[in-house]
């Protein structure tokens, strides 16, 4: 029986399996342990199942010598340093397929959502703005037939081309277009590359300078795949129509921060994966990859 952390409570039943098995402890602030406080909690543990707001690093590492197993409950890993855990011999697992289609259903929603100015509509009816049937106000892009180009064509942006095909959408994505053509040539714009060197502000300044001033830019990848301070200054001067993300950087932008103020922005708390099915079975897929782990077994779902 191996001692194992849980960095939050997770939804679902899985957990149960795993505290057959080992000696579990589930961290139940509602906030994540601070680094501090988790790196004294891991100083004799050997499984670790951990969320996107835990970073394992060399201190992290350094402070769990007995750590044996990692499971990510997450489809990214840009919250692991995958170089040190290979080199210490620490699988890492990842809980990949069974959030694909609740991702992509939030991304292609927050498509509509900033096409058609849901959260300024919903708000004007709320606070008693709607008079009466208003012929040219409330106005959005059709969606119907537009152009979308999708940048990272994996799992879900693929998942994402199937639902812009119920739309007659023309698809262009980053595996048949170049970056600068697909952002010249989209009426909208949606992000699903991992976040790593290579894609860290993919979309700067330069890059949304190439976008339409009609285009809506949707992001439930990464933050840092987008600049946002770039972001900002491009909703600020008009460069772009609109934009929908579901993740920020930092996450979550700190209270005052000037995303909650920009205009055409929509904002939601990194729910892409939030249904009760893609959850509960993030759950499985963590607790399958930490049996694995902890068993000496190659994990089902390792990191790639
Ligand atoms: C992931 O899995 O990487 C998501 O961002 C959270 O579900």
């Amino acid at each position: 029986m191996a001692r194992v952390f849980v960095t939050r409570a997770v939804p679902g039943e899985a957990l149960e399996r795993l505290r057959r098995a080992h000696d579990v402890r589930v961290w139940d602030g509602p906030l994540p342990p601070e680094p501090a406080v988790l790196r004294e909690a891991l100083a004799e543990v050997e499984g670790l199942l951990c969320l996107l707001t835990e970073r394992v690093d060399a201190a992290l590492l350094d402070a769990a010598p007995r750590l044996r197993a990692i499971a990510n409950y997450a489809v990214g890993t840009d919250n692991i340093d995958l170089d040190l855990t290979r080199a210490r011999g620490i699988p890492v697992g990842v809980t990949p397929d069974v959030l694909t289609e609740a991702t992509a259903d939030l991304a292609f929603a927050l498509l509509l959502a900033a096409a058609r100015g849901l959260p300024q509509a919903a708000a004007d009816a709320r606070a008693g703005a709607w008079r009466t049937w208003e012929p040219a106000r409330w106005l959005g892009a059709e969606v119907d037939g537009a152009s979308l180009g999708i940048v990272g064509f994996g799992r879900i942006g693929r998942a994402l081309a199937r639902r812009a095909e119920g739309f007659r959408m023309t698809v262009r994505t980053s595996a048949d277009t170049e970056l600068e053509e697909l952002l010249a040539q989209s009426d909208f714009v949606s992000l699903h590359v991992p976040l790593n060197a290579r894609t860290r502000h993919l979309i700067d300044a330069a890059a949304l300078r190439r976008m339409r001033s009609s285009a809506i830019l949707v992001n439930t990848a990464r933050g840092a795949v987008v600049d946002q301070r770039a972001l900002i200054d491009a909703l600020r001067n008009g460069d772009i129509a609109g934009a929908a993300i579901d993740v920020t950087d930092p996450e979550p932008p700190p209270v005052g921060d000037p995303i909650y103020d920009t205009p055409n922005l929509l904002v939601v708390p990194h729910i892409g994966s939030a249904t009760r099915a893609a959850r509960a079975r993030m759950t499985e897929l963590a607790v399958e990859n930490l049996l694995a782990g902890l068993d000496g077994r190659p994990m089902p779902h390792a990191a790639g």
